[in-house]
Formats: C-alpha cells, sequence, structure tokens
C-alpha cells in the first residue's frame, strides 16, 4: 500500500488545558502505555509555556514537541507573540497552524494560515495545517469545494521540497470536542480528495509522500477504523490526549494498519 511512502503522525492537541507541573507524571503514565513502534510518530502539541517542560520529560518517551501557534513573522515588536525562531531554537518539531479554533476566535484567515505555515518552514518545523468544513457547508454538499480552497491557499507559494514536510490535518468543525466523529467513510473520502488536490499541484510522487491526518473526536475506540483507511495517515487528537491511556491506545491502534 501506498502508505510505506509517508510517515504516520498520532499527534496530541492540549488545546489550552494542563501545566507545565502536570507534563511528568503525565509522561510516565504515558511512557507506561505506549506501544514500542518504529513505524508511528507520537507528538504533543502543547501551550508555549509548556514546552520546555514537555522536551525535557517527554524526550525518553520519544515524544516529538509540537507548538499549537506561531507568529507569521520574524522578530521585532509583536507583544504577545512567539517567533518560528524560537520554536526553533527550543527544539520544537512540529506547529498546528489553521486550527479552526484559531480561525474562529482570533480571525485568523487562510492568507495568515499560509504565511504562518511559511514562517515554520523557514525554520525546519513541520506545519500541522489544519482544514475543515462547517456543518452548514457538509450539508449544503460543499464540504470538497471549500476544503479545496483552503487547502489550496494554505499551500500557496510552498513549493516541493517544503510541502514533503508538511503535515495536513483534515478536522471538520462538527466534529471537533464535539464527541460526534466523521465516519470512516467520511473522513477517508476527504483526506483522499486532499490528497487529489496535492498530486494536482505537486504530482503523484510527492502527493504520496505527504501526511494526512484525521482529527475531531478521535478516541480509542474509534481510531483503528479510521486509521486502517487508506489515506489517513494519523490523527490530531484533543480530548483524548489528556488522557495517557487512551491517547497511547490510539497509537496502539496504529500498529494495526
Ligand atoms: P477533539 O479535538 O479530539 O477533542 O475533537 C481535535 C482538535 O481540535 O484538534
Amino acid at each position: 500500500m501506498n502508505k510505506k511512502y509517508r510517515k504516520t503522525v498520532i499527534a496530541g492537541n492540549w488545546k489550552m488545558n494542563m501545566t507545565a507541573s502536570a507534563v511528568k507524571p503525565f509522561i510516565e503514565e504515558l511512557k507506561a502505555e505506549l506501544p514500542k513502534t518504529k513505524t508511528c510518530e507520537t507528538v504533543l502539541c502543547v501551550p508555549g509555556v509548556i514546552i520546555p517542560a514537555m522536551l525535557r520529560s517527554g524526550k525518553d518517551a520519544k515524544i516529538g514537541v509540537g507548538g499549537q501557534d506561531v507568529s507569521k513573522y520574524e522578530k521585532g515588536a509583536y507583544t504577545g507573540e512567539v517567533s518560528a525562531e524560537m520554536l526553533e531554537d527550543l527544539g520544537v518539531k512540529y506547529c498546528i497552524v489553521g486550527h479552526s479554533e484559531r480561525r474562529e476566535y482570533h480571525n485568523e484567515s487562510d492568507f495568515l494560515v499560509n504565511e504562518k505555515a511559511k514562517a515554520l518552514l523557514a525554520h525546519n518545523i513541520t506545519p500541522i495545517i489544519c482544514v475543515g468544513e462547517s456543518l452548514e457547508q457538509r450539508e449544503m454538499g460543499l464540504t470538497m469545494d471549500y476544503i479545496t480552497y483552503q487547502v489550496k491557499a494554505a499551500l500557496s507559494d510552498i513549493n516541493e521540497a517544503q510541502v514533503r514536510k508538511c503535515i495536513i490535518a483534515y478536522e471538520p468543525i462538527w466534529a471537533i470536542g464535539t464527541g460526534k466523529t466523521a465516519t470512516a467513510e467520511q473522513a477517508q473520502e476527504v483526506c483522499k480528495g486532499i490528497r487529489a488536490i496535492l498530486r494536482e499541484k505537486y504530482g503523484a510522487r510527492l502527493a504520496r509522500s505527504v501526511t494526512i491526518q484525521y482529527g475531531g473526536s478521535m478516541n480509542a475506540k474509534n481510531a483503528e477504523e479510521l486509521l486502517a483507511q487508506p489515506d489517513i495517515d494519523g490523527g490530531l487528537i484533543g480530548g483524548a490526549s489528556l488522557k495517557p491511556k487512551d491517547f497511547a491506545a490510539i497509537v496502539k491502534a496504529t500498529a494495526q494498519e
């Protein structure tokens, strides 16, 4: 299967939860549960101030560390912002951009998402680029039109060598934090569509090497079926990534692929 050409990545998104002091006990519990796998990369995207603690504790559990947001600016008078250079300097390897919560609560546009992705790539950090339709768009039959627009906008001016480093996360907004997961068929259909967009823009060889995740109420119970889909190469997990046992169970489910 074409999956051998790409990495499986299970990434937790802690959102605005946990504290730096909670990291060590969390990782100890997670480590005890995590399967030994060479085929799946396990990542935790945590709030900026928790990153140093996660880098320290996550190391021997082989946890990759990710941020949840980055400034589009290189440096300067941007109070409150964190730059890609700062993340790179700490040792951060991944960073979420364009999460629907940031698009909604912070008015982030597709243009801004693209700028942030480029800022990360310039500092060797893999952007986890989130896209996803609203329930209204799905019900109106606009899912693929909207996803196509979002993916193309996010990848604008990103070249072949750079897109190889990117991860695309398909996260239907109606499935995030709602307990309402997309069915495996719905998720596969859109992830397959995303790969077709990549194929059209960058060619088949490149398209088959890009990791595409599903996110939205992924949990220990539904992960196996979702991850077994041919175009779903991992997950972006919110709620279930806050519970070591549940998160580890999702990583275990990749072994069934
Ligand atoms: P959820 O969140 O797993 O809690 O639905 C996913 C996300 O927002 O990345």
